[in-house]
């Protein structure tokens, strides 16, 4: 992995979440996409992180950011990949090259939601699974990827 890579951490966003802030409060909270990565990249730096906000509402264009990710390497991914977290074999096959470990993080609680939002097709190839904590739980996805990245586990 490349010197500049070393602390790289990717905060990557799926389909609708560039909708935050108007899209479902009740669930999702009134911070934009914008507060929300201004959030994490401060939670990031204070641990030394350099994270990389990247959203998109294209499937093959995550999918041809998280190649950039395998070639590049990286210190961890954070995803959160909106709807396709449920059903993108794609996504999930993507995620399953990448070296660095990856945090899944829903800001609502999706297994205490809809049947269909309970299934991720992408929990198999995720070390770190945080939902329902709103923005915490990226702050939390993150000490928890500090701890896997310090000892090769989360004690
Ligand atoms: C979400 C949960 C998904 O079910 C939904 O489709 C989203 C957001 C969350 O952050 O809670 O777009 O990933």
């Amino acid at each position: 992995m490349a010197d500049e890579t070393l602390n790289r951490v990717w905060l990557l966003h799926g389909v609708n979440l560039d909708m935050l802030g108007r899209r479902d409060p009740e669930q999702y909270g009134t911070m934009t996409l914008a507060e929300l990565e201004a959030f994490v990249v401060e939670e990031g730096r204070k641990r030394g992180f350099d994270v990389r906000p990247f959203q998109t509402n294209h499937e093959g264009v995550l999918v041809e950011k998280i190649h950039e990710i395998v070639r590049e390497g990286a210190a961890a991914v954070m995803i959160n990949p909106g709807a396709w977290t449920h059903y993108s074999y794609a996504l999930r096959d993507a995620l399953e090259m990448v070296a660095a470990p990856i945090a899944e993080v829903h800001l609502s609680a999706v297994d205490e939601r809809e049947t269909w939002r309970r299934q991720s097709v992408i929990a198999d190839v995720a070390s770190v699974r945080v939902s329902g904590k709103g923005a915490a739980g990226y702050a939390e996805a993150l000490a928890r990827l500090a701890d896997l990245l310090r000892h090769g586990d989360e004690s």
